[in-house]
C-alpha cells in the first residue's frame, strides 16, 4: 500500500485554482519530491487558471501536474479521478459569507452533494490493501459566534450561523459519517481568517486592499469591532500539509493563525500601509447574522509540528505590495459578474452609509459623504 503523502504519490485536489489551493499545489510541487498532483476545479468566478501559471509553466513541475476543468458533484468526473489518487484534498467550495445571504443554493450544492460524492468515489477505491486518505478543508465558522475569554477546541459542537458556515459544517458531519460507518480515512481542517496574494477581491483584506488603492470607499460593516483571527496562506498551505502526512484518522484540527485583531484594526493597518486615511472609510449597514468574533485553540495542530509563521505585518505588506504589482489579474478578478454583485452587496449599503470615524462612536475624520460604486 502507498503511504498517501509519500515521495512520488499522487494527490487529487478539488478547488486548486483558488486562493488557498493554489498556495497548496504551488507549496507542493516546490518540495520536487516527485509527487504528482491532479486539480479539479470548476473555475467558478473565484477561480482562476492564472493561479496555478507558476507550476503550469516550470517544465519539471508541469510533468508532474494535471489540471481538469470540472465540478466536484459531478460523479462521472471525480469516479474517473479518485481511483487514480492516493489521496484527496478537498479544498473545493463555495466561500464568501456574504454570497451566501444573498444565494445560498451553489453553498449546498457543492458542500453537500459535492463532498458526498467525492465521499463516495474515496468509499469506492477504498480495499483492505489501499486506503486512499480524505482530508477536507474547512473553517473556524462551523463553531459559530465565540464569546470573548474562550477559544475553540476541537471537541466543541458546531454551531454554524450563517448558510456559509452551514454548509461546511454539513460537509464535515458528512466526512464524519463516512469515518464512523464505512471507516474511511478522513482528516478534517478548520483553518481561520486566511489573508495573502492570490485571495478573490469580496473578502476584507484584498477588497479593503485594492479599493485603497484604487481611492475607492471601503464599506466597513456596523461598528467594525467584530474580531477574526488572521492566517498567512502559506501558514494555512502548510498547515493542512501538516494534517494530510500526519493526522489521525477520523480528527479535525484546528488551523489557527494566532493573529486576533478586530476588523478596525485591520483597516488601520491597510490604510497605513497604502497612505490611505480614515476619509475614505464608510461605515455601512452590517451583515445579517455577523458572528462577532471566531478564535481557536490551536494545540492540536502543533502537536503535529505545525505552527504558523508569517507576522501579521509582514504578512500584509507583502499582500499589499502583491495587489499593487498584479494590477492585470486585479482587472480580471473585478471582470466578468463583478460589477454586477458589488452592486448587490454595496449599492443600498454605501448610499445609508457615513464616513466612519477612526474611533467607535467617535467624530467622523472628514471627507466625502457615503459615496457609490467600486474603484
Ligand atoms: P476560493 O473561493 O478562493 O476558491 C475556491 C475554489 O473552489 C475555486 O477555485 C473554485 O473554482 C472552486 N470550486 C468551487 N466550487 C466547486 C465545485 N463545485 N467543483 C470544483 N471546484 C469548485 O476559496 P479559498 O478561500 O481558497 O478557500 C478554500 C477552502 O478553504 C474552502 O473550503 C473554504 O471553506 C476554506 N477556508 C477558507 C478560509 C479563508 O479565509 N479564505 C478560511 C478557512 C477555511
Ligand atoms: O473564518 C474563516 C472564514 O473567513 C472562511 O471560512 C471564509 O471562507 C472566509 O470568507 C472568511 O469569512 P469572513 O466572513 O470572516 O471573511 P470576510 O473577509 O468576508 O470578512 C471578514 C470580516 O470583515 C467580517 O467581520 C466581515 C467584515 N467585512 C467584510 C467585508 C467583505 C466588512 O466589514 N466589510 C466588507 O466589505
Amino acid at each position: 500500500m502507498t503511504d498517501p503523502v509519500a515521495p512520488g504519490a499522487r494527490l487529487l485536489i478539488t478547488g486548486g485554482a483558488g486562493f488557498i489551493g493554489s498556495e497548496l499545489v504551488r507549496q507542493l510541487m516546490a518540495r520536487r519530491d516527485g509527487t504528482h498532483v491532479t486539480v479539479l476545479d470548476s473555475l467558478t468566478y473565484a477561480g482562476n487558471r492564472a493561479n496555478l501559471a507558476g507550476v503550469e509553466g516550470e517544465p519539471e513541475q508541469a510533468g508532474r501536474f494535471r489540471f481538469v476543468q470540472g465540478d466536484i458533484a459531478d460523479a462521472e468526473v471525480v469516479r474517473s479521478l479518485v481511483p487514480q489518487s492516493d489521496a484527496v484534498i478537498n479544498v473545493a467550495a463555495e466561500t464568501h459569507v456574504d454570497r451566501s445571504i444573498l444565494d445560498p443554493e451553489a453553498f449546498l450544492r457543492t458542500g453537500v452533494i459535492g463532498v458526498h460524492v467525492l465521499l463516495d468515489a474515496v468509499r469506492a477505491s477504498t480495499s483492505a490493501t489501499r486506503a486512499v486518505r480524505f482530508l477536507q478543508v474547512s473553517t473556524d465558522e462551523v463553531y459559530g459566534d465565540i464569546p470573548e475569554g474562550r477559544r475553540s477546541v476541537e471537541t466543541d459542537p458546531l454551531a454554524p450561523r450563517s448558510p456559509y458556515a452551514a454548509a461546511k459544517a454539513a460537509s464535515e458531519l458528512l466526512v464524519r459519517s463516512y469515518v464512523t460507518t464505512f471507516g474511511l480515512d478522513a482528516v478534517i481542517t478548520r483553518g481561520s481568517n486566511t489573508y495573502g496574494p492570490h485571495q478573490h477581491p469580496e473578502k476584507l483584506i484584498p477588497l479593503f486592499v485594492t479599493n485603497a488603492l484604487a481611492g475607492a470607499p471601503l464599506p466597513m460593516y456596523g461598528d467594525g469591532m467584530q474580531v477574526r483571527d488572521w492566517l498567512h496562506v502559506s501558514d494555512h498551505a502548510a498547515g493542512i500539509d501538516a494534517v494530510l502526512r500526519r493526522g489521525l484518522p477520523g480528527e479535525a484540527y484546528n488551523i489557527a493563525g494566532g493573529t486576533e485583531l478586530p476588523n478596525r484594526e485591520v483597516i488601520a493597518r491597510i490604510l497605513a500601509s497604502t497612505g490611505r486615511d480614515w476619509s475614505l472609510v464608510r461605515s455601512v449597514p452590517d451583515r445579517p447574522g455577523h458572528d462577532r468574533r471566531y478564535a481557536m485553540d490551536g494545540s492540536k495542530a502543533k502537536g503535529l509540528g505545525w505552527a504558523p509563521v508569517v507576522p501579521f505585518d509582514a504578512g500584509l505588506a507583502e499582500t499589499v505590495a502583491w495587489y499593487r504589482d498584479n494590477a492585470a489579474w486585479v482587472e480580471a478578478a473585478k471582470g466578468g459578474e463583478w460589477a454586477d454583485y458589488y452592486g448587490r452587496q454595496y449599492s443600498a449599503r454605501l448610499a445609508a452609509g457615513e464616513t466612519a470615524s477612526e474611533t467607535v462612536g467617535g467624530p467622523a475624520s472628514g471627507g466625502a459623504a457615503a459615496a457609490t460604486g467600486d474603484g
